[in-house]
């Protein structure tokens, strides 16, 4: 794992894009794994910022997301669809055709999880992954305890990451008890990940994947084990600064 400490989240994001848009510019079929959560949020904007400035081309680019909840339509503001489309594809020239997330509605959720995994295969997998990681360590939403052999499956959420992610519902009750998200294994056949920690709430979690043993109670973890992985962290992450 390559490892650069940054000075706050502007920087980790400006880093992040960088690394991007020099992936995207030296192959314009890049396949580009995304993340949701508020972590990405200024990578992406950095991204339309340069794709607004210097005209870098997502034209041919397709792009996989790790997650979605289920029984969230595409057009609920909370489905992770909807999130992407406000903070990214809206504002490039992405093809959306070219964008697949997991249907968190589909009638026949398992699947839905194997047709990802399908959808993945022909496109020879994902080049450039982009992740975030939860307090717990979790990964896309492979909660603790979820196998390294895992792909593409229905995840039943655990009460902390419900909680985490209560502040973008009406209460807690509205936040989905159930994801669909990429497997652990099929996250580590990416060919490149790029993890990016922010914050002193990860503080913990980005002391574990850094010191922590490789095991399935912290997700994260399996990532040593990567051949080419860089974790950008801020300063507030690392216990330092804000
Ligand atoms: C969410 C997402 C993850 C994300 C994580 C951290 O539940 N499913 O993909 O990395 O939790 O979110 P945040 O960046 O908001 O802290």
């Amino acid at each position: 794992m390559k490892i650069t400490e940054v000075d706050d989240y502007q920087a980790m994001s400006r880093a992040a894009a960088d690394l991007v848009v020099e992936r995207v510019r030296s192959n314009p079929q890049l396949i580009l794994g995304l993340a949701t959560g508020s972590t990405p949020l200024g990578l992406y904007q950095h991204l339309i910022d340069d794709y607004n400035r210097s005209g870098t081309s997502y034209r041919h680019v397709t792009t996989f997301n790790l997650d979605e909840y289920v029984g969230l339509s595409e057009q609920d503001p909370n489905s992770y669809h909807y999130f992407m489309n406000q903070y990214l594809f809206n504002h490039i020239d992405i093809e959306k055709t070219n964008t697949y997330i997991p249907k968190g509605n589909a009638q026949d959720l398992e699947k839905e999880c194997s047709v990802f995994e399908e959808r993945l295969k022909e496109h020879g997998g994902v080049d450039l992954q982009i992740l975030g990681i939860g307090g717990n360590g979790h990964i896309g939403f492979n909660e603790p305890g979820t196998s390294f052999y895992s792909r593409t499956h229905l995840v039943d959420l655990t009460l902390s990451t419900r909680e985490a992610n209560e502040r973008f519902f009406a209460n807690l009750n509205e936040v989905p008890i159930r994801a669909v998200s990429m497997g652990i294994e099929t996250i580590m056949e990416s060919k490149e990940i790029l993890l990016l920690i922010s914050g002193e709430k990860k503080r913990d979690a980005l002391h574990q994947l850094l010191h922590g043993e490789i095991d399935e109670s912290f997700p994260a973890s399996i990532l040593r084990e990567h051949p080419n992985t860089t974790v950008i962290f801020d300063k507030a992450a690392a216990g330092g600064g804000k």
